[in-house]
């Protein structure tokens, strides 16, 4: 149908026309938030370089929550900082560890609210690597069990699903045989399983204070120019008893996104990292982007992209938009 018989511009006449014809919409109960908790009391730290993110003692952290579940936000992503780091990431499967903690007083006071828990050991080791350390190189095998005993801590304490973000081969099957012998075969587990080694975690790592001490995890996380080893990831991951499989970070992997959601009948979680965050937030506040406009671009973006599940600090935002009916 060449011009003139086909006008594609009417259907983009009216704005009623275009939301009837609009393929991709943003939903609130597809939404992730991420917090982060530290011990103390009535502790609120501003992240420099995620303007709008804390550091929460858990008092504050649960008025965050309320908040969040009270604007519809299903879940919240929990992230740790421990009293004290050493070598072996101890504080991570303690059972009065921060998360922990941060999880039973979330589920004892909003029940509602989905609690994710991110399994990894760099926000609790000395040297910020994710996995145990020996003789300068980061150890798979060894690392498994403190991996699956972080899970299987977290279920404890009342998790609803468990998300491994510490890229170790095997580390699936080795948290689902943790849970399943524990008592928790019903619980979920949301792999991080084509997590890229990407310069956009940096805001982050300032935020959790997990910057490794020596090296990068090049040896662990993917490279960025690969996406056929995404799906030999994905496939593992699925294969190991993965219930939902992740794509991190969001926006340079759409293409990423695109295939696994192609490839395989699981849902796909696409997380917008604390980069993409920090890079709209920074344009925004300049007067460079509105900002408004460019994160609901962007997440239409990874949600077109084919992701069911987007992890994003700009949830609230997110809310309060379609609550406008802008989104
Ligand atoms: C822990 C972890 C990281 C992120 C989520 N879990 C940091 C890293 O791998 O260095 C990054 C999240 C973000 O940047 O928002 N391994």
């Amino acid at each position: 149908m060449p011009f003139p018989v086909y006008r594609p511009r009417r259907l983009r006449e009216s704005p009623l026309l275009r939301s009837m014809v609009r393929e991709t919409s943003l939903r609130i109960d597809d939404f992730v938030y991420p917090l982060f908790a530290v011990h103390g009391r009535g502790l609120r730290e501003p992240i420099g370089s995620m303007p709008g993110q804390y550091r929460l003692s858990i008092d504050e952290l649960l008025k965050e929550c309320k908040d969040a579940a009270s604007m519809g936000i299903p879940a919240v992503l929990l992230f740790g900082l421990p009293r004290d780091k050493d070598p072996r990431g101890t504080e991570a499967y303690a059972e009065d560890g921060i998360i922990q903690q941060a999880v039973r007083a979330v589920k004892d006071t909003i029940p509602d609210l989905l609690v994710i828990t991110d399994v990894c050991l760099c926000e609790y080791t000395s040297h910020g690597h994710c996995g145990v350390v020996e003789d300068g190189r980061i150890k798979n095998d060894p690392t498994l069990e403190l991996i699956a005993r972080t899970a299987v801590s977290h279920a404890e304490a009342g998790a609803d699903l468990i998300a491994p973000s510490d890229m170790m081969d095997g580390r699936v099957a080795a948290i689902r045989e943790g849970l399943d012998e524990s008592g928790f075969p019903e619980t979920p587990i949301m792999a991080y399983s084509a997590k890229y080694a990407s310069a956009f975690y940096g805001p982050f790592r300032e935020a959790a204070d997990s910057t490794p001490q020596f090296g990068d995890r090049r040896s662990y996380q993917m490279d960025p120019a690969n996406a056929m080893e995404a799906i030999r990831e994905v496939a593992l991951d699925v294969d190991e008893g993965a219930d939902i499989v992740m794509v991190k970070p969001a926006l340079p992997y759409l293409d990423v996104i695109a295939r696994v959601k192609g490839e395989f009948g699981l849902p796909v979680a696409a997380y917008s990292v604390s980069g993409e965050y920090a890079m709209l937030k920074a344009a925004g506040q300049l007067g460079w982007l509105d900002e408004d406009r460019a994160v609901l671009e962007a997440l239409t973006g990874i949600r077109r992209a084919g992701a069911d599940i987007i992890i994003t600090y700009f949830a609230k935002d997110v809310a309060r938009l379609i609550e406008q009916g802008r989104a």
